[in-house]
């Protein structure tokens, strides 16, 4: 959830909930509620997921704050919707949720934290701007021997949505056995190569995927990971050294490609 708090772009705070020191309430509930604290005491982010279950649009949002008593909290969004003004999210022990067809997704709306009648506080929110797509899948490599590479394929199913279908792919690989520098790269399509000469031959990698919507009009966050793949590089990177299947070179072999391992740390 902290990735959705930094990145919630024009958010503002809509405060239907005046301090009494102001004198003055909008609509007579007054209660001793302090709006500058509101603001940090329960603040949110969502994320929205576009044609998640056939037609259906959903909505998830949680307070930032994973400590905070939700208790007798609920969360609303209104505005921008067909056929109804408001729309009340259910709870589902930390999260708050909705799916439905009823986003008219287009303009902004108003996502509010309730007490009883009460905001105690809203953000305006353009559901098209904060899609979290769903995390790609079936992540394979194949190796190729004539071209000295690896095919890297993957499943999304957003490549079979009408609104979210464009997407930049993040993969992510990294030798098994040092376990800290993934190398990434950017991929708008479900394939791409990874040449050999920049592996390590011999090796164990540890291969993933994820996906942020990439167009002007749909904006939004990464998706999770996908499962992670794994695969083995050959031996040796240079074709036509056949002497380096010789019993004798074996063990100059080891030897060596040990050492080209050591050098690259
Ligand atoms: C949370 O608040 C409710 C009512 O406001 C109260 O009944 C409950 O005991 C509180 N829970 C915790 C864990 O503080
Ligand atoms: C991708 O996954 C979908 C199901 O979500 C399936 O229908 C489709 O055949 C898969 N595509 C490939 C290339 O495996
Ligand atoms: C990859 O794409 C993401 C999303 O568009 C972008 O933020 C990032 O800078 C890109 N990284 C590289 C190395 O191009």
């Amino acid at each position: 959830m902290t990735i959705l708090s930094t990145t919630l772009g024009t958010v503002f705070y809509l405060l239907q909930v005046v301090s009494g020191e102001s004198g003055y309430a909008e609509n007579g509930d007054l209660e001793d509620a302090e709006p500058d604290d509101n603001s940090l005491l329960f603040s949110f982010s969502c994320y929205s997921q576009l044609e998640v279950d056939g037609p259906l649009h959903s909505l998830t949002c949680a307070f930032d704050d994973p400590d905070i008593n939700s208790t007798n909290l609920k969360f609303e969004i209104c505005h921008s919707l067909v056929g109804t003004d408001c729309l009340n999210l259910n709870k589902l022990q930390d999260i708050y949720f909705i799916k439905t067809k009823k986003f008219l997704l287009i303009g902004d709306s108003d996502i509010c934290v309730k007490l009883g009648e009460k905001n105690l506080i809203c953000q305006k929110v353009d559901i098209v701007t904060i899609v979290k797509p769903e995390a790609p899948f079936d992540i394979e490599v194949i190796y190729r021997e004539e071209a000295n590479d690896f095919v890297v394929t993957f499943n999304t199913s957003h490549l079979q949505k009408k609104y979210v279908n464009q997407l930049m792919h993040d993969i992510a690989y990294r030798q098994e056995k040092d376990e800290k520098d993934w190398m990434h790269v950017n991929s708008s399509n479900t394939k791409l190569t990874l040449l050999q000469r920049k592996l390590q031959p011999d090796a164990m990698y540890e291969i993933k995927v994820r996906s942020i919507p990439y167009s002007e009009y749909f904006q939004g966050f990464w998706s999770e990971w996908s499962p992670s793949s794994h695969f083995r590089t050959p031996e040796i990177n240079r074709a036509g050294l056949s002497l380096w299947y010789g019993p004798v070179f074996l063990i100059i072999r080891r030897l060596w490609s040990n050492c080209v391992r050591n050098q690259k740390r």
